[in-house]
């Protein structure tokens, strides 16, 4: 395991999940062990995604298993989306960043995307259901934007609210 272990991940509304990530310059062992601690992050708090600005790293790398068994790991580096479907659905999103929280996101119904892998090689996928909507969220976390965002201002300050209150008590609850 790597000594990276674990990864933490910035919580909403921390500042640093704002900020624009960078492309991957070399898809070297620094951005495979990167990717390698992400998985295990992403696991360990039983998400499906997790994108670099989550933890701090602020490159375009994003892994994502949507798969039950954890064994469809998607690794995507300096990902574009080439193509988004004009169908949308309203569909229910939560976020690592946003423990808790859960509420309904528009998104396109399908993607194809770009991105290299950790060979460094140009793929293409074509996403729909689960995949492509977790594709454009963590996409959306690489442009420094969090789904909460998508809700209306009062739904956010309540949320903000919340989750400092939360990591107020925690902290209290820490020191004790
Ligand atoms: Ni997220």
């Amino acid at each position: 395991m790597s000594p990276m272990n674990p990864l933490t991940i910035l919580r909403y509304p921390d500042p640093r999940l704002h900020t624009v990530a960078k492309p991957v310059a070399a898809i070297d062992a620094r951005i495979r062990q990167l990717a390698s601690a992400m998985f295990e992050t992403m696991y360990e708090a039983a998400g499906i995604g997790l994108a670099a600005t989550q933890v701090d790293m602020h490159e375009r790398l994003i892994v994502i298993d949507v798969s039950e068994d954890h064994d469809q790991p998607l690794v995507l580096i300096n990902p574009e989306i080439v193509w988004a479907s004009a169908e949308t659905r309203l569909g229910e999103e939560g976020c690592l960043s946003v423990p808790g929280i859960y509420d309904g996101v528009e998104r396109s119904i399908a993607v194809k995307v770009q991105a290299l892998d950790l060979d460094g090689k140009l793929q293409v996928h074509e996403a729909e259901g689960m995949l492509a909507v977790c594709i454009q969220h963590e996409m959306d976390h690489l442009m420094g934007k969090v789904f909460v965002e998508y809700l209306s201002p009062l739904k956010r300050n309540r949320i903000k609210t919340k989750l400092i209150k939360q990591k107020k008590d925690e902290e209290r609850d820490a020191v004790r």
